[in-house]
């Protein structure tokens, strides 16, 4: 059983100079220490801080696609049921009956009308109200959707759809999901979504823990030593430093040339600006949910925990209108998904040497360079403000 959120401190796993070191400039500053990918407590004390208190993806909006249709999911230890209403809206309910505590559903299930509760069969609609208990007064003597008795709807958990993607916030207290996504919706003003359609998923099992993946999603300074074909699409003298501001984590490139994995033969946003033709952009929206946008394509990577040591990586490419499932783009779609494999299976060893060099008495923290790692500093910086109570300090050499 996992400890209570409050029952723990950050001070319980950092120390508070090292704390000091995630604020400080980054030539002199540290990233998370190994404890942060080694520790069974400190794994569950981030599931109870970092993954209840803002919005996590939960699940693809493309999975739930008609009224009816239910799937369980697991965030932060917490099984949830999400489930699409006859009004088309997704909601999140704890996956338990109010009853006795049964769980409601083990597998996906299609065009349900009800949830029916398999130990004594209360039943609850698909907007988590109670209708129905049998025989709840005795034999025979059902308490059938009087008003009076509704005193026990599902649990219902934040929950909110942006295009294919569907966030849930376990605690209730984080900003509106619009405010959390504003930071990068704002930037996206020019890419048109409304055919933006999903085309494939690539699917990974990583012995790392989850945050090795997203921070090397996030930083381009590996690219010349791991990745020869993205080396030679933007060489390193093209490429800026990730930035950040807040829960947002960005970085960029425009490329000279386009390429079949990127930028070539596949249908682009429609009404593009010839700038962002060009023009490749990626975004952590910490914790854990990532895209990577090119004029052709959007390309979702998603880290999802699985232990201290484990995580599964989801890779969801999207591509626009015909671009997704027509016979006359298979050719050049089937060349981005198969770059998309080249690229990640570049970085799978990567991540598990680095989650292998964090049981290393020789590290514990490292030493970043001042060019290309003030993001990974941050991004230590987010994980211990989620962990803290203390209100967020303002990084020295912030942007
Ligand atoms: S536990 Fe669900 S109806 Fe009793
Ligand atoms: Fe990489």
């Amino acid at each position: 059983m996992s400890a209570a959120p409050d029952s723990q401190t950050l001070d319980t796993f950092i120390d508070s100079e090292l704390v000091e070191r995630f604020y400080t400039k980054t030539e002199d500053g540290s990233a998370l220490p190994n404890v942060a990918y080694t520790s069974e407590a400190f794994y569950q004390f981030e599931q109870n801080t970092v993954f209840r208190k803002t919005w996590v993806f939960a699940m693809f909006a493309h999975q739930i696609e008609n009224p009816g249709d239910m799937i369980p999911v697991e965030v932060a230890g917490q099984s949830l049921v999400l489930v699409k209403g006859d009004d088309q809206t997704i909601r999140a309910f704890h996956n338990v009956c109010r009853h006795r505590g049964a769980r409601l559903i083990n597998e996906p299930q299609q065009g349900k009308k009800t949830f029916v509760c398999p130990n004594h069969a209360w039943c609850y609609d698909l907007k988590g109200k109670l209708r129905a208990r049998p025989h709840f007064f005795g034999g025979e003597k059902h308490d059938i959707n009087k008003e009076e008795h509704h005193r026990a709807d599902l649990t219902e958990v934040r929950c909110g759809t942006w295009h294919d993607w569907v966030f849930i916030n376990l605690d209730g207290n984080a900003m509106a999901l619009e405010d959390y996504l504003r930071p990068v919706t704002d930037q996206l003003k020019d890419y048109d979504f409304s055919d933006l359609r999903f085309g494939s998923a690539l699917e990974f099992d990583l012995k790392a823990n989850w945050k090795l993946a997203i921070e090397n999603f996030l930083e381009p300074y590996h690219v010349f030593a791991c990745h020869p074909w993205l080396n030679s699409f933007v060489g390193m003298d093209e490429r800026q430093p990730p930035t950040f501001k807040d829960h947002v984590l960005q970085c960029g490139y425009t490329f000279q040339k386009t390429d079949p994995a990127r930028g070539e033969g596949l249908p682009y946003f429609p009404n593009l600006p010839v700038e962002k033709k060009s023009r490749g952009d990626w975004f952590v929206l910490f914790p854990n949910f990532a895209f990577e946008i090119f004029p052709d394509q959007l390309d979702v990577f998603i880290a999802t925990p699985n232990g201290f040591d484990q995580c599964h990586e989801t890779i969801a490419l999207y591509f626009i209108g015909d671009g997704a499932d027509s016979k006359e783009y298979a050719e050049g779609r089937n060349t981005v998904i198969q770059n998309w494999l080249d690229l990640n299976n570049e970085d799978l060893g990567i991540i598990e040497r680095m989650q292998a060099g964090r049981s290393s008495e020789g590290f514990d923290g490292g030493v970043l360079s001042p060019y290309w790692d003030p993001a990974s500093q941050h991004f230590a910086r987010l994980i211990v403000d989620s962990m803290s109570d203390s209100n967020y300090k303002k990084p020295v050499n912030s942007k």
